[in-house]
């Protein structure tokens, strides 16, 4: 969990370097999520970081 929250901080930091922004979700059907993004089942879906432009 401190990994996740690591890698999560530097993508954060990198996509404000880049000029982007990056948002957390943690409200999501995790099975659904699983099914769209082919998550193997020897992995547990956390968080979504998305990264875009702001609006
Ligand atoms: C761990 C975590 C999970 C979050 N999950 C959600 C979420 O599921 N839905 C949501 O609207 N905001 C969620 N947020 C908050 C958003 O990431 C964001 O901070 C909030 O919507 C305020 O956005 P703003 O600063 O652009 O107004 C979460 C934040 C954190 C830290």
């Amino acid at each position: 969990m401190i990994e996740a929250g690591h890698i999560g901080q530097n993508l954060f930091l990198q996509a404000e370097a880049l000029g982007l922004k990056a948002g957390n979700v943690g409200a999501y059907h995790d099975k659904e999520l699983i099914e769209i993004m082919k998550i193997p089942c020897t992995h547990e879906p956390l968080l979504i970081m998305s990264v875009g432009y702001a609006a």
